[in-house]
């Protein structure tokens, strides 16, 4: 059983983190690994409103490969593992996502938030509505409301631009009992501050998983470091039991 301060923990109200390396093992780059994505593009051209702006064209293009790169992976046990958990948990599991990919949902959970914004999904620059997108999004692409073109960006928060649904995720993160991070180096701010915001609370167990130690590693109570893959399934056994 999952040991909170040497005693089996009976938890009502779970927050899970993720980032990159949940995904890693369906094929998925990560960003700040050899050979992430990071390595192969500069932020400063394909990931800032600036950036789009000034050649929209390369930006369309890195989400679309992105996009069609995500219609040719799955899901991997880590991601099914937490979609088991969503729905066999006698309590509330919050999976909150730095992951702009599908997988989350496709593995089985339901309730996901993606702080980051979405590959599948575009909007619109005149009528701000955002929708549904397969394929490729480019400057040629008419919006499906406003029929404005060209009007559509990508579904994703930038550099320089704001997470989305802070007040959401900060109720759930003061509301938690275990506060779980899964797959990301804990380098890039607000997600890498979340744990320290459930420490200062005081009442939650907090758990990293993660395939070494992140950045964050010191506030954790209990960190466990390996692949998601196989460490996520025997969490999720455990918080079952
Ligand atoms: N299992 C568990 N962890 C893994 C695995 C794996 N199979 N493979 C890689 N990792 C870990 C790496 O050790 C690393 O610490 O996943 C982490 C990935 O870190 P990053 O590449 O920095 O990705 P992430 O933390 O999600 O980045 C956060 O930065 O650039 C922005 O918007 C982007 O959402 C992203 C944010």
């Amino acid at each position: 059983m999952c040991q909170k301060e040497n005693t089996v923990a009976s938890y009502k109200n779970i927050v899970v983190l993720t980032g990159a390396g949940v995904s890693a093992e369906s094929g998925v780059a990560t960003f700040r690994e050899n050979g992430g994505l990071w390595e192969q593009h500069r932020v400063e051209d394909v990931a800032t409103p600036e950036a789009f702006a000034r050649d929209p064209d390369m930006v369309q293009s890195f989400y679309n490969m992105r996009r069609a790169q995500l219609a040719s992976v799955g899901p991997n046990a880590a991601h099914s593992a937490l979609g088991l958990l969503e729905k066999k948990f006698d309590g509330h599991v919050t999976v909150v996502t730095q992951n702009v990919d599908n997988l989350h949902e496709r593995g089985g959970s339901s309730t996901v938030i993606h702080m980051h914004g979405e590959l599948t999904k575009v909007r619109c620059s005149y009528c701000r509505n955002v929708f549904e997108w397969q394929g490729d999004c480019t400057q040629a692409s008419r919006c499906p409301g406003c029929f404005n073109q060209p009007a559509l960006r990508p579904h994703i928060v930038w550099f320089g631009e704001m997470p989305f649904e802070m007040d959401r995720i900060e109720s759930l993160l003061r509301a938690c009992d275990l506060f779980i991070s899964i797959g990301t180096s804990g380098s890039v701010y607000p997600a890498a501050g979340f744990v320290s915001l459930v420490r200062s609370i005081g009442h939650a167990h907090t758990i990293e998983v993660n395939l070494e130690p992140s950045d964050g590693a010191s506030y954790f109570a209990e960190t466990r470091h390996g692949k998601a893959g196989s460490l996520v399934p025997l969490l999720v056994d455990e918080l079952l039991v």
